[in-house]
């Protein structure tokens, strides 16, 4: 195969299983994480993340379970992204969840040296945003249906 781009072209499986390591050894103050949803799936593609709100937000100590799927072709291409916890932020599907990835920087801009984990800091960095930090949030515990 050819590269058009001339950008250095990462080995799906080799950067999916660099990514569950540093998952599993967890990284920084444990505000974002994120594993295999199933240890057997071998193909790499089904994720759960996890963020936990940060400080003097309407998010603050609420804990949002995620699911992400990088597909084929990850990681030049971006994973999609969407809250199983509810929440109400710019960019996510009131509905079901589902993060657009039009509306989210890293996603819209993405670059194949990022990573779930990128994915997940940014969404929690979003949540601290003037625009996202005070929107009044369901009551907790609650997930979408589908
Ligand atoms: C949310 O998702 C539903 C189901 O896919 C879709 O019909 C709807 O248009 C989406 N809403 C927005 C604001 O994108």
């Amino acid at each position: 195969c050819s590269e058009t781009s001339g950008a250095v072209k990462v080995p799906r499986n080799f950067r999916l299983l660099e990514e569950l390591e540093e998952g599993q050894k967890g990284v920084g103050d444990g505000t974002v994480s994120w594993g295999l949803e199933d240890d057997e799936d071998m193909t790499l593609t089904r994720w759960t993340g996890m963020i936990i709100g940060p400080p003097r937000t309407n998010y603050e100590n609420r804990i949002y379970s995620l699911k992400v799927e990088c597909g084929p072709k990850y990681p030049e291409a971006p994973p999609t992204v969407r809250f199983v916890t509810k929440i109400n932020m710019n960019g996510i599907n009131n509905s079901n969840g589902m993060v657009d990835a039009r509306s989210i920087p890293v996603l819209a801009k993405w670059q194949n040296s990022y990573s779930i984990k990128v994915v997940l800091q940014e969404l929690r960095r979003l949540m601290m945003s003037k625009e996202n930090m005070k929107l009044p949030q369901p009551p907790e515990g609650q997930t979408y249906s589908n």
